[in-house]
């Protein structure tokens, strides 16, 4: 049994704040944000509109394409680090809303690995034969732990969820391998430091300043580049192709000059290489799941194409995904 991709969909709030705007209030200007990163808006969820908001709505539309019911479904997979809440998952949000009954549901922290650790994941259900129909999701609200006065991070992130049904198949399209990594040496250059454990939000001691997102930048840049090359090689190497087979690479959209980087290592011109993160900032494990979604309704994706995912993120986690389309 191979996983085949029936459906894609994503889903983002309507109110997008530009790299002007935040130019009025923190030190930045619009030449800085675009040379350094490739951002020009991003995104950004009002009152009212949780991570669980924009999961239902791109799973709604991954499940149309699909052409399924929700009560089909077997399992929802839901990639996140802002979730609803601690507990439960957004995952079990998401089934509830959608009324898929008796799928299995649960989240998956990887940071922005997310969409493809819950691809390795689901790619094992099916493969396995325990679960036909999967809902997978990466859904982000990343606004409501970034500090808004912090120019060096307030700029990259931005919100929103994309969403793929995977079906279990007999023909030869779908998800042919995928390889995940973690490297938890590197768990504090990139995290939320508190309403964890270690500083409850409960606890008076606990400075507010620690809810949000803390980043060593130039550490996580270079790591990035590094971590991503090595899972998109791995991908390579096991299939026993180069990047010359592959017809489009979906990298996660953190910043132009990462992409940039890869695609260079790899050999890969730009119209082979996805980008989109210019109009969402870093959308964390939402990234990759709205970029599939918009390249396939572009019509960018044939079948039989050869397609490479490739992630990095918090923890630190890193995979990929080759998918025969
Ligand atoms: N506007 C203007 N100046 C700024 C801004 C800003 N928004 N942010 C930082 N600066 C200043 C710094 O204060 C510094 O000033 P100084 O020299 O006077 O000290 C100067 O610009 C250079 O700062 P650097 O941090 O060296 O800038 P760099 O070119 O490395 O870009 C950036 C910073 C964009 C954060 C880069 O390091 C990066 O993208 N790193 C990867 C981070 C990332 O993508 N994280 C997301 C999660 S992980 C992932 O998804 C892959």
């Amino acid at each position: 049994m191979i996983a085949r991709i029936s459906g894609t969909g994503s889903a983002l709030p309507a109110k997008t704040v530009s790299n002007a705007d935040l130019a009025m209030t923190v030190d930045t200007s619009d030449e800085w944000i675009t040379s350094r990163t490739g951002i020009s808006e991003r995104h950004i969820a009002v009152d009212g509109e949780y991570t669980s908001t924009f999961a239902v709505e791109a799973a709604r539309r991954a499940l149309s394409m699909a052409g399924i019911s929700p009560e089909d479904l077997d399992l929802i997979i839901l990639g996140t680090v802002t979730p609803d809440f601690p507990f439960p998952s957004t995952a079990c949000i998401v089934q509830s809303e959608l009324g898929a009954h008796k799928a299995v549901a649960f989240d998956v922290s990887a940071a922005c690995s997310g969409f493809i650790y819950a691809l390795s994941i689901a790619d094992s259900f099916i493969r396995s034969g325990q679960f036909k129909k999967v809902l997978l999701i990466g859904a982000e609200v990343l606004s409501r732990v970034v500090n808004w006065k912090d120019r060096n991070t307030c700029i990259l992130f931005g919100d929103g969820a994309g969403a793929a049904v995977l079906e279990a198949s007999r023909d030869q399209h779908g998800l042919v391998s995928t390889h995940i990594f973690s490297n938890g040496s590197c768990w504090d250059l990139l995290y939320q430091p508190g309403s964890g454990s270690r500083n409850p939000a409960a606890n008076p001691a606990t400075d507010p300043a620690s809810y949000f997102i803390h980043m060593e930048g130039n550490e996580v840049f270079k790591h990035a580049v590094r971590a991503m090359e090595e899972a998109a090689q791995a991908a390579l190497d096991a299939n026993g192709i180069t990047s010359s087979d592959l017809t489009l690479f979906i990298p996660h959209q953190a910043n132009r000059r990462i992409i940039d980087a890869i695609a260079k290592r790899l050999d890969l011109d730009s119209g082979r290489v996805f980008v989109n993160l210019h109009r969402y900032g870093n959308t964390s494990s939402a990234s990759i799941p709205i970029a599939l979604d918009e390249a396939n309704r572009q019509g960018r994706l044939k079948s039989g194409d050869l397609l490479l995912l490739d992630a990095f993120g918090g923890g630190f986690t890193y995979g990929s995904a080759l998918i025969r389309w």
